[in-house]
């Protein structure tokens, strides 16, 4: 049997886009095709990562472009295009300008590799999976969002700083929307296999739920010009990874809901498998009361997002 390569495609050449071309080129993971709007910093960003193949010896195609046609027969396409956030504002001040990318984006997608399964991280990220979803037209299966996995890796790292362990020790994860509503669940976290309760204080595990929520902006107010990009990159390429291996991982993801969680028709965080067909399955957790309202709020401010988004010409 002759084994193809996997084709990625990665729309958007900036920050979160070229780092996931690193990335995936690296790991081998497959042929890399880099599309931005601006060719030359697509074309040169390609060229120079292929060039260092040479030193770091991995083998992987990878081009620029700005022809959707050059996507053709690729397997996972991770969407970064759009204005990242600049400091003092939110994910959702950029709703309308990235609608419009966005659906720009699937249009061209839709048309060259239909067979496709998307990773949306563009933000406000779970309105921009609604935009992908609304435009492409794909089954739930091959829509899916990131912004758990970073949120998680955020609260991980901060509880492996505070409780001094390696962050492989830690376990947790963040469901909810990907902003200021997002919910971080400590009595599912653990450290080493124990209930992270028992390893800090309640007022240190709040501490840090605080922080996470608000992970996204305190890189905003150091970088002054953009957002984070190395975190969110590996987070992408840790679901894309998980598509085109098959590997059946269990993942916090933004999943197109229809009826988990009581909720139907919009984007959000929830555990999701991920595997060679894409999103085979959302895994619905039981939550507590204090839980469920958390998310709840967070559902709630995603509706109002997708509402907005409803009542915009894009
Ligand atoms: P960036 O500004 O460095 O890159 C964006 C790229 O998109 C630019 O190269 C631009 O030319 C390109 N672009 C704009 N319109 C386009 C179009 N119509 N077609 C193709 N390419 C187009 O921004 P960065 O830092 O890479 O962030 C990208 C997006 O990812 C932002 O919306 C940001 O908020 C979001 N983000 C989401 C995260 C998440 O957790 N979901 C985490 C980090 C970033
Ligand atoms: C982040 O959380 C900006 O959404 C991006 O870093």
């Amino acid at each position: 049997m002759v084994h193809k390569r996997k084709k990625i495609g990665i729309i958007g050449a900036g920050f979160v886009g070229s780092t996931c071309a690193h990335w995936a080129a690296a790991k081998e993971l497959g042929d890399v095709v880099l599309l931005d709007i601006n060719e030359g910093a697509a074309k040169g960003k390609a060229l120079d990562l292929y060039e260092a193949s040479a030193v770091e010896n991995f083998d992987a195609n990878v081009i620029g472009t700005s022809d959707y046609a050059d996507l053709k027969g690729a397997d996972v396409i991770i969407i970064t295009a759009g204005l990242p956030r600049k400091p003092g504002m939110s994910r959702d001040d950029l709703l309308s300008t990235n609608a419009k990318i966005m659906k720009n984006v699937c249009l061209g997608i839709k048309e060259h590799a239909p067979d496709s399964i998307i990773i949306v991280v563009s933000n406000p990220l779970d309105a921009m999976a609604y935009v992908a979803k609304e435009t492409l037209g794909f089954p739930r299966e091959r829509i899916i969002g990131m912004a758990g996995i970073l949120d998680s890796a955020r609260f991980r790292s901060f509880i492996a700083e505070a409780a001094q362990v390696s962050v492989k020790e830690v376990q947790a994860f963040v469901l909810g929307g990907h902003g200021d509503t997002m919910v971080p669940m400590p009595r599912h976290c653990s450290v080493g296999g124990v209930p992270l309760l028992q390893v800090l204080s309640k007022e240190k595990v709040d501490a840090l739920v605080e922080r996470t929520r608000k992970g996204g902006a305190e890189i905003v107010g150091l970088l002054k010009t953009g957002s984070a990009y190395y975190a969110p990159s590996a987070s992408a390429i840790q679901m894309a990874e998980a598509i085109l291996k098959d590997q059946k991982r269990i993942l916090p993801c933004a999943a197109y809901l229809q009826g988990e969680y009581g909720v139907e028709d919009i984007f959000v965080g929830v555990l999701c498998k991920l595997g060679g067909k894409g999103l085979e399955e959302v895994v619905e957790i039981e939550l507590n009361e204090e839980e469920r309202a958390g998310l709840q709020n967070s559902i709630n401010a995603v509706k109002e997002l997708v509402s907005a988004l409803k009542n915009l010409d894009y």
